[in-house]
C-alpha cells in the first residue's frame, strides 16, 4: 500500500506531480483561455463584491493561507487576512455580509476550523471551503467550495496537501483576476500555461533527494534550526520549520529574512544551520544581504536557489536548486527539497515520521 516506498510520508511527496495536475484537471482549460471552478462561477457576485477574504485554517494550510494572501493580494487585487482558526473564533471578530470567509482544511474536520465557518456564517458571511477528504465535515458546512483532489493523505506531516492546496487558492486567484479585469487576457494566459509546467518542474525538484539525503545527513543532529524567506517563499519557511519540529523532533523557527535584524540573528553561530529560499526574482539581491550577514556570523547556510545560480552558490554551504517559474508560482517548488529535508533527517533520527509522537491527522478536539 505504501507503493514500494518505506513511508507514506515519502510516497506523498513524491505523488506530489500528479496530485497537483490532478487538482487543475479540468478546470485549468488554457487552450479556452478559461479557468472553470464551479464553486466560484455559481457564486462569482460574492466574490467580487466582497471587501476582503478572510482566511481560516490551522497548522500547514495555515501556511497555504499565507501563501494564498500573497496570491489573492498581488493578482487578484482582493485585501486578504489570514487567521488560524483558534484565535479567530474567540477574539470576536468583526464579520460582515461583505466578507467571504475561505477555510482551507484537508481533513474537513479540525474543529476549531469547523467552529470558525459556524461563527461566519452566523454573522452572515459567505463561507467557501478548500478541503481534500469528500464530504467532510467543513466540505458540508461550508456555502461551496473546491476540492484539492490530492488523494488520501495518510503521513500525519502534510504534504501533498500543502502543494494542492496552493494550487486550488491559485486558481481561485486567477480566476478572480481574469474576471474582475485586473489581467490581461496575455498575462492570465502565460499563468495558465506556466501552471501547466509545475508537475514536470516538481518532478525535475524532485530529482534532488540524493543531494539532499547528503545535506541531511551533515545537519541530523543539530539541535535548532532557522528557515528564511521572504515574500512568496516566507510561507515556505514557515512550512520548513514546521514540517523539521514535527517528524525529527527539532527545534525550528521560520522567519521572514529581513526580521533576522530584529533578534533571532542572535542566535547564529557555527552551530546553526540555516535555510534560506533565494530563488530569483522575489527580492533576491535582498536574501543574498541577509545571507551574507549569516556568513559573517558563521551560520551555516543551505540555501534553495533557481537552476543556475552562481551567486548565493558562491556564499553558501550547501545548495538546492529549483527550476525556475513565475514568482508567485516558486512556492510549490521551493516546498519540495524542505519536504525531504524533513524527511531524510527524521529517517535518520530513527523517528516515526508517518506517527509522530503526540500527533493525529486530524484534530477533532479544539
Ligand atoms: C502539519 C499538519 C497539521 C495540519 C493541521 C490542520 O503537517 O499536518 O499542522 O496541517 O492540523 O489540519 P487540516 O488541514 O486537516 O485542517
Amino acid at each position: 500500500e505504501k507503493g514500494g516506498y518505506d513511508h507514506f510520508m515519502l510516497k506523498e511527496i513524491y505523488e506530489q506531480p500528479r496530485a497537483i495536475l490532478d487538482t487543475y484537471r479540468g478546470r485549468l482549460l488554457a487552450d479556452q483561455g478559461l479557468i472553470r471552478m464551479a464553486g466560484i462561477d455559481e457564486h462569482l457576485e460574492k466574490f467580487l463584491n466582497a471587501n476582503r477574504i478572510i482566511i481560516v485554517a490551522c497548522g500547514t494550510s495555515w501556511h497555504a493561507g499565507l501563501v494564498a494572501e500573497y496570491i489573492f493580494e498581488d493578482l487578484a487585487r482582493i485585501p486578504v487576512e489570514v487567521e488560524y482558526a483558534s484565535e479567530f473564533r474567540y477574539r470576536n471578530p468583526v464579520i460582515t455580509d461583505k466578507d467571504v470567509l475561505i477555510a482551507i482544511s484537508q481533513s474537513g474536520e479540525t474543529a476549531d476550523t469547523l467552529a470558525a465557518i459556524k461563527m461566519a456564517k452566523e454573522k452572515g458571511a459567505f463561507v467557501f471551503g478548500v478541503c481534500n477528504v469528500v464530504g467532510s465535515s467543513i466540505a458540508r458546512e461550508t456555502h461551496a467550495g473546491a476540492y484539492t483532489h490530492a488523494g488520501p493523505e495518510i503521513g500525519v506531516a502534510s504534504t501533498k496537501a500543502f502543494t494542492t492546496q496552493i494550487t486550488v487558492l491559485t486558481l481561485m486567484a486567477l480566476k478572480l483576476a481574469k474576471e474582475k479585469g485586473v489581467f490581461s487576457q496575455s498575462k492570465f494566459h502565460e499563468f495558465l500555461t506556466e501552471l501547466e509546467t509545475i508537475p514536470a518542474k516538481v518532478e525535475k525538484a524532485l530529482e534532488s533527494n540524493a543531494l539532499i539525503e547528503v545535506i541531511a545527513n551533515v545537519y541530523k543532529d543539530s539541535t535548532n534550526c532557522l528557515y528564511l524567506g521572504r515574500g512568496y517563499n516566507f510561507p515556505v519557511a514557515l512550512e520548513g520549520a514546521l514540517k523539521l519540529k514535527e517528524i525529527s523532533y527539532i527545534h525550528a523557527e521560520g522567519y521572514p529574512a529581513a526580521e533576522m535584524k530584529h533578534g533571532p540573528i542572535a542566535l547564529i553561530d557555527e552551530q546553526m544551520p540555516v535555510f534560506v529560499i533565494a530563488t530569483k526574482k522575489g527580492h533576491y539581491e535582498k536574501v543574498v544581504s541577509n545571507i551574507q550577514e549569516i556568513k559573517s556570523r558563521k551560520g551555516k547556510i543551505i540555501a534553495i536557489v533557481t537552476e543556475g545560480d552562481t551567486q548565493v552558490r558562491e556564499l553558501a554551504d550547501h545548495v538546492v536548486e529549483v527550476p525556475e517559474t513565475l514568482e508567485s508560482l516558486t512556492p510549490l517548488l521551493t516546498t519540495i527539497p524542505l519536504q525531504l529535508l524533513s524527511y531524510h533527517i527524521a529517517v535518520m533520527r530513527g523517528c516515526n515520521v508517518d506517527q509522530p509522537r503526540n500527533l493525529a491527522k486530524s484534530v477533532t478536539v479544539e
